[in-house]
């Protein structure tokens, strides 16, 4: 009965180790099916083989956080997770198409601790290969056991256009001195939250549930995602590299809108106004430039406003998934997973 259902759960960290556990098999058999020259870059960028094809040991894909939201989204749903499981293979498998280019449009030259695979391989095979990825994630949510394929194929398509626009805002932001919060909100909103939403709506929508099941729980993961890309953006500048695997201050060095940025440009405060004249500046900054403006951007208040915003953020996911159902484990892991993610520090 559902009164007497417990309502906690494994920890998050379990939670995401078993996703990655239930996913990655899956995913090996998908990326098998890849054409052989776009198979072992695909293979090196989720960290299973070095640049030789050479398998590596303990070397892991990613935190596997959107599989383990489609895999709860099931359960919580009343579903199993694994018959969501190729949902939970298809979101990462976007994921992945959408870090393989981003990678080539920040000039990052190191995620998940390794070099990024446009910096080994070029620009342009980094680029073929999340195409592939990209097709691949629509075909695997084909499988027989799918009650809705159509429904759900076009669900991905949708997000993948909400992303791409996302993408693009950020790169357009770059060259522009006027972005607002809100405009800045919903970049994070086109090119994160709507992946996370997505993970939990197909999670649940592959177990037949009730539309207004997978609406609710879609909210809740959307209002995680910009959370997520908030506790994101603070990480690019106040990370530990050795921690996130990913290079610390890149997007200030290009000038990135992100919502620290954007909130220290918007605040009316001195701090804001020098933060302004730096980033106006065509000179790329240097390193003492790229300290002060961290000081900057901490000096106007908006490091401790972001992370209130995410805060609050959170609060209001945790809300949207109370309303989404009875609760129950899935529903407290679910919880569980939602403060890691807004509360990491990789
Ligand atoms: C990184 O996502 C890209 C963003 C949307 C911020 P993750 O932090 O989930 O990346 P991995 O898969 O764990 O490396
Ligand atoms: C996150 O981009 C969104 C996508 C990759 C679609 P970012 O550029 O903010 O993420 P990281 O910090 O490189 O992972
Ligand atoms: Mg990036
Ligand atoms: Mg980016």
């Amino acid at each position: 009965m559902a009164t007497t259902e417990r309502t906690d759960g494994r920890p998050a960290g379990q939670v995401l180790a078993w996703a990655r556990e239930l996913v990655d098999p899956a995913l090996h058999t998908a990326v098998d099916t890849l054409p052989s020259p776009v198979r072992r870059i695909a293979g090196y960028h989720f960290g299973w083989w070095d640049e030789l094809g050479r398998p590596l040991q303990g070397a892991g894909g990613g935190k596997a956080l959107r599989p383990a939201l489609a895999l709860l989204a099931a359960e919580a749903a009343g579903g199993t997770a694994d018959a969501a499981l190729p949902a939970a293979v298809a979101v990462e498998l976007v994921h992945n198409f959408s870090l393989l280019h981003d990678d080539v449009m920040d000039g990052d030259t190191t995620r998940r601790h390794r070099p990024t695979a446009w910096s080994v391989f070029g620009a342009n095979t980094a680029i073929l290969t999340g195409d592939a990825l990209l097709a691949l994630a629509a075909d695997v949510l084909a499988v027989p056991g799918n009650p809705d394929p159509q429904g759900t194929q076009r669900m991905l398509a949708a997000t993948v256009q909400d992303l791409v626009a996302g993408q693009l805002a950020d790169l357009v932001m770059e060259e522009r001195h006027d972005i607002t919060v809100r405009e800045c909100l919903g970049m994070a909103e086109g090119k994160t939250a709507s992946l996370l939403g997505c993970s939990c709506a197909l999670g649940a929508a592959f177990t037949g549930a009730a539309p207004d099941r997978v609406a609710a729980l879609r909210g809740f993961g959307a209002r995680l995602g910009l959370a997520f890309q908030i506790a994101d953006d603070l990480l690019g500048i106040w990370g530990d590299p050795a921690v996130t695997g990913k290079p610390v201050h890149s997007d200030l060095r290009n000038r990135k809108k992100t919502l620290p940025v954007v909130a220290a440009l918007c605040s009316g405060t001195a701090a804001g106004q020098e933060l302004a004249a730096l980033y106006r500046r065509a000179d790329p900054p240097t390193g003492a430039e790229l300290a002060h403006t961290m000081t900057l951007i901490e000096r106007s208040g908006a490091r401790a406003w972001c992370e209130e915003r995410a805060g609050a953020l959170l609060e209001d996911a945790l809300g949207a998934l109370s309303s989404a159902g009875p609760g129950g484990r899935a529903a407290g892991e679910l919880a569980a997973l939602a403060r890691l993610a807004v509360r990491r520090d990789r």
